[in-house]
């Protein structure tokens, strides 16, 4: 694995948030809170990636993630372009680097990769010229890490610190980035009391996660959490080997106020989405009065902004 971290600490590129210091975590917080701006209110004055190009690169369907990499690229002066290049098929031929070289000839100076095959994000990171930047959006089941950020920035928002918190993550965690990326920045954040809630079916593997609770019961994994994380259950995967139908799985595993009642009563409401509102959530928890899940869309452009921002520019714009 090439090193995300630059000799002076400064963060080169984000293909995992495995394996970065808590240090380094908490200062892209910092930073994406700074360019957290109420709704309504007009967007940072800011110019301190112009002259910059940032090149999306999507073989995956996405709308919000690829849509607030280039709202963050653009309110910061950069130029985007947005680009669908099958780069996973390629992965070990001579056509991943004939596109990278040639996105580096047009002076491409980050490229924001969504792929579904596991690695691409490396491989493209191993094989750029050293001024370049590759971020992910969204690497298979593996990572997802500026979503983990934001999940962390929103967190922080609204309970300040996290080694006093009990947060669950609910849901399809075998196969979910999303899962991954929290974890790891949870864990790295010092949260004490990280639980994983799934039926059997939807458990990782036993040497995943290691140090969170196990629960195939929402009612044992929502006790008295602070933090509620709802993932997005893959309508494709219903039906195989005992995973129930999408009711059977509303009836055991949908977040309901009812059941919402067993987490403590400021707990908040999270959704990376897209939602399956009626299978894993209802609609009165998604837009109730706990669920932050708008926080997470405003906060994911925030992030990627700073993220941006400091691999292209390093620590200090100042
Ligand atoms: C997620 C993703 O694509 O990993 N969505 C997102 O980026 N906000 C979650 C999902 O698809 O379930």
């Amino acid at each position: 694995m090439i090193s995300q971290v630059r000799p002076d600490g400064t963060l080169r590129h984000l293909i995992t948030l495995e394996g970065l210091s808590r240090e380094l975590i908490e200062r892209l917080l910092e930073r994406s809170q700074g360019f957290v701006r109420p709704l309504g209110a007009r967007r940072p004055d800011s110019d301190s990636l112009a002259g910059f190009t940032v090149a999306n690169l999507f073989t995956e369907p996405s709308t919000r993630t690829r849509v607030s990499f280039e709202l963050a690229a653009k309110r910061l002066g950069a130029d985007v372009v947005n680009l669908e290049v099958q780069l996973s098929s390629r992965v070990k031929g001579e056509s991943m680097l004939d596109t990278v070289f040639t996105l580096q000839a047009l002076h491409v100076d980050a490229m924001v990769i969504r792929d579904a095959e596991a690695g691409v994000t490396a491989a493209v990171a191993a094989s750029v010229a050293t001024h370049v930047s590759v971020l992910s959006a969204g690497e298979a089941h593996v990572s997802h890490p500026t979503q983990g950020l934001l999940d962390a920035l929103t967190v922080r928002q609204h309970k300040e610190r996290f080694d006093n918190l009990s947060i669950a993550i609910v849901g399809d965690i075998r196969h979910s980035r999303v899962a991954r990326s929290d974890y790891h920045a949870f864990r790295t954040l010092g949260c004490p009391d990280l639980r994983i809630v799934a039926p059997p079916a939807l458990m990782p593997a036993a040497e995943e996660f290691a140090g969170c609770s196990r629960h195939n019961s929402l009612r044992t994994g929502l006790k008295d959490v602070d933090v509620v994380i709802m993932l997005r259950i893959q309508k494709e995967r219903m039906g195989q080997a005992d995973l129930p139908d999408a009711d059977r799985y509303f009836a055991k595993y949908g977040l309901t106020p009812e059941r919402l009642t067993g987490a403590r009563p400021d707990a908040i409401v999270m959704h990376p989405q897209p939602m399956n509102r009626g299978i894993e959530i209802s609609s009165d928890v998604a837009d109730g009065p706990q669920s932050v899940i708008r926080d997470q869309v405003r906060n994911g452009v925030a992030v990627r902004m700073a993220v941006l921002e400091e691999v292209l520019t390093g620590a200090d714009t100042e």
